[in-house]
C-alpha cells in the first residue's frame, strides 16, 4: 500500500514536471505573428535607421528590391549568425537574381550594436547585407511594426547589468517592392526551401 503510495506520488511528481518543461518549451518559443491569409497583412511599416556605413536610411530607400529582414543582435551565440547564414545560402542559390532581394539585419540591441559593430557583423555573411542600427526608441518602433517581440535578459542576474543577452523572434521577412508583406519564414527552414521560395517572386 505504501509503496503504491510513493508510486502515484512520483508519477504525479513526472506529470508535473513533464507538463512545466512543455509549457517552458512552448512558451520560450517565438510567438507566432498572426498572419491573414486573406487582405493585407499588417507586417511592416516605415523605418527610419542607420546602416552599417552610419547612412540614415528609410524604408523607402529599398523600393524596387525585395526586403528580406531578420532581425536580432550581433552578440547573439547561436541563432542569429545560423539564420543569418541561411539567408546568406539561400540567396547564393539564387544566383544573379538574388540582386533582386536586399538582405536586411536589424539589430534589437542598439546600445552594443554600434553602425561599426554591425558593419564588421554583416560582412561575415557577404557584401550585400545591409545592417541597420538606431535609436532604442527607432528599433522599438520597428520590432513592434514587424510584430517581433524581444527582451533583454541577465544570466548571471540583475545583479551584473553589464552582462546580457537578448531573447527574441526568429522569424524572416520577405517584403515585396513596394514594402509590404509578402511571407516570412520560420527559423530553420532549409536554404534550398527558402530559395525556391524566393524564386517564385522574382
Ligand atoms: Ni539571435
Amino acid at each position: 500500500m505504501r509503496g503504491r503510495l510513493v508510486l502515484v506520488v512520483l508519477l504525479g511528481f513526472l506529470a508535473g514536471t513533464l507538463g512545466g518543461v512543455a509549457l517552458l518549451l512552448l512558451t520560450r518559443g517565438a510567438p507566432v505573428p498572426e498572419v491573414q491569409t486573406s487582405g493585407e497583412a499588417s507586417i511592416g511599416g516605415p523605418f527610419t535607421l542607420v546602416d552599417q556605413t552610419g547612412k540614415t536610411l528609410t524604408d523607402k530607400d529599398f523600393r524596387g528590391r525585395y526586403m528580406l529582414i531578420f532581425f536580432g543582435f550581433t552578440h547573439c551565440p547561436d541563432v542569429c549568425p545560423a539564420e543569418l547564414q541561411v539567408m546568406a545560402d539561400a540567396l547564393s542559390q539564387l544566383g544573379p537574381k538574388a540582386g533582386g532581394i536586399v538582405p536586411i539585419f536589424i539589430t534589437l540591441d542598439p546600445e552594443r550594436d554600434t553602425p561599426e559593430v554591425v558593419s564588421a557583423y554583416v560582412k561575415n555573411f557577404g557584401p550585400n547585407f545591409v545592417g541597420l542600427t538606431g535609436s532604442p526608441e527607432a528599433i522599438a518602433a520597428v520590432a513592434k511594426a514587424y510584430r517581433v517581440s524581444f527582451s533583454k535578459f541577465y544570466p548571471n542576474g540583475e545583479g551584473d547589468k553589464s552582462n546580457y543577452s537578448v531573447d527574441h523572434s526568429t522569424f524572416l521577412y520577405l517584403m515585396d517592392k513596394n514594402g509590404k508583406y509578402v511571407t516570412h519564414f520560420g527559423f530553420g527552414t532549409p536554404a534550398n526551401q527558402m530559395a525556391e521560395t524566393l524564386r517564385r517572386y522574382l
